[in-house]
């Protein structure tokens, strides 16, 4: 049984999972509108991935004999002025998601609840992956600068990007 310390920590979990969701979603749409399919479709995983995190920790607390709670997600920013500015709030965003995570397992520990310290293992180690796939795309786009053609590429490469579904499933 999860403490009622907890349940409201990873309740609000899901809503931080939801509103990254929310958020790829944007930056998906506003890649599409702008004519760069590729980067469309890595935010689009993206957002994906975002909704199995969501349904992962949902999953997990009516596991534990708690109440999942759905709550608003609030609006994000719709527009973005280039991908660079897209990729570099997209790792502060992880970073912040990162913060989230610890503070869970911190949480878990403190409330002496091993089983979300071993659930929690599989956050950890995804946001170190979330964080370096950021960190490469805002490399290759700091080298490519205002070189159209490079950009034209990186969107072919990005558009190759599939979503590989969690296992086992949430
Ligand atoms: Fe669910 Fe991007 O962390």
């Amino acid at each position: 049984m999860l403490s009622k310390k907890l349940e409201e920590a990873l309740n609000a979990q899901i809503n931080a999972e939801l509103w990254s969701a929310y958020l790829y979603l944007a930056m998906s749409a506003d890649f599409a509108s702008k004519g760069m399919p590729g980067f469309a479709n890595w935010m689009n995983i993206q957002f994906q991935e975002e909704q199995a995190h969501a349904l992962k920790f949902l999953n997990y607390v009516i596991s534990r004999g708690g109440k999942p709670e759905l709550r608003p997600i609030e609006k994000v920013q719709t527009e973005w002025a280039s991908p660079l500015e897209a990729f570099k709030d997209t790792l502060e965003h992880e970073h912040t998601v990162t913060s989230l995570i610890n503070n869970l397992n911190a949480l878990a520990g403190e409330e002496k609840d091993y089983a979300t310290q071993s659930f929690m293992k599989w956050f950890i180690d995804e946001q170190v992956e979330e964080e370096e796939n950021d960190q490469a795309i805002i490399d290759a786009l700091k080298m490519i600068g205002d070189n159209g053609f490079g950009l034209y590429q990186l969107d072919k490469e990005l558009a190759t990007r599939v979503f590989v579904p969690i296992t086992p499933a949430p």
